[in-house]
């Protein structure tokens, strides 16, 4: 199956999907860097995941996506201070992007963001904390795992949290060295528990499409 993983950041996602061929875009080029050393067989991009969709979407079997959640978020208006909060459109990508996999893409997606501080311009499966916009449906269920508690910004907390969240992603945030910082990026990542659930069901779908292709030659 060819997959394409949009805003691959270091593919939470991505840690369990097997018997794949995966194209990863993302725009940071330490976070590409540390990608491409945790996956080595995966092509990485630098670039823009929107404009790359756009491109070649059609070269793909599942396309995961992954816009930035900053404009949507509930945090924006749920904090009373709103302090760093600078007002800010939400970012309309993200409905562009399910609108032409929707419409346009003939393979399975799966675009994920978190549920909006309004209500979402296109119907998504809610799991968690999260929308899944997919044109196949997804398991109740998709992670028996608890995240650590994600608290608001607290110098104090962050290397705990941080901490708590290499643990739980299997991964060492402070080995990045970009522009970011590590505690967003700790937080940005799938559970690699969800992605495989999602990929599973995908790839069972592209199995029996490709068996009833082969039955009808
Ligand atoms: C929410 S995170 C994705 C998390 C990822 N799915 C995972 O599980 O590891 C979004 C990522 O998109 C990247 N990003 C932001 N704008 C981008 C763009 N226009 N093109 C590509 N990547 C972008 C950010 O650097 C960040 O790493």
């Amino acid at each position: 199956m060819k997959v394409l993983n949009l805003y691959a950041c270091l593919g939470g996602n991505r840690l369990l999907w097997e018997n794949c061929e995966v194209t990863a875009v993302e725009l940071d080029k330490d976070l590409a860097r540390m990608y491409q050393e945790r996956f080595p067989n995966d092509t990485v991009i630098v670039g823009d995941a929107h404009e790359y969709l756009l491109q070649n979407y059609k070269n793909f079997d599942f396309i995961w996506s992954s816009p930035p959640c900053p404009t949507h978020s509930k945090i924006r208006i749920l904090r009373k201070d709103n302090i760093g909060f600078v007002p800010a459109y939400p970012e309309m990508q993200l409905y562009q992007e399910i609108i032409l996999l929707q419409k346009l893409f003939k393979g399975m997606f799966c675009v994920e963001n978190v549920i909006p501080y309004y209500e979402p311009l296109i119907p998504a499966q809610k799991r968690g904390r999260h929308l899944y916009w997919c044109n196949f449906k997804l398991p109740q269920i998709l992670t028996t795992r608890n995240c650590p508690k994600i608290r608001a910004k607290d110098n104090g907390l962050e290397a705990q949290q941080l901490k708590d969240l290499s643990d739980f992603h299997n991964f060492d945030f402070s080995l990045y060295e970009g522009a970011q910082r590590k505690i967003k990026i700790a937080r940005n990542l799938i559970d690699y528990e969800v992605g495989k659930t999602i990929f599973d069901v995908a790839m069972k779908l592209h199995t029996q499409i490709q068996d009833k292709q082969l039955s009808i030659f």
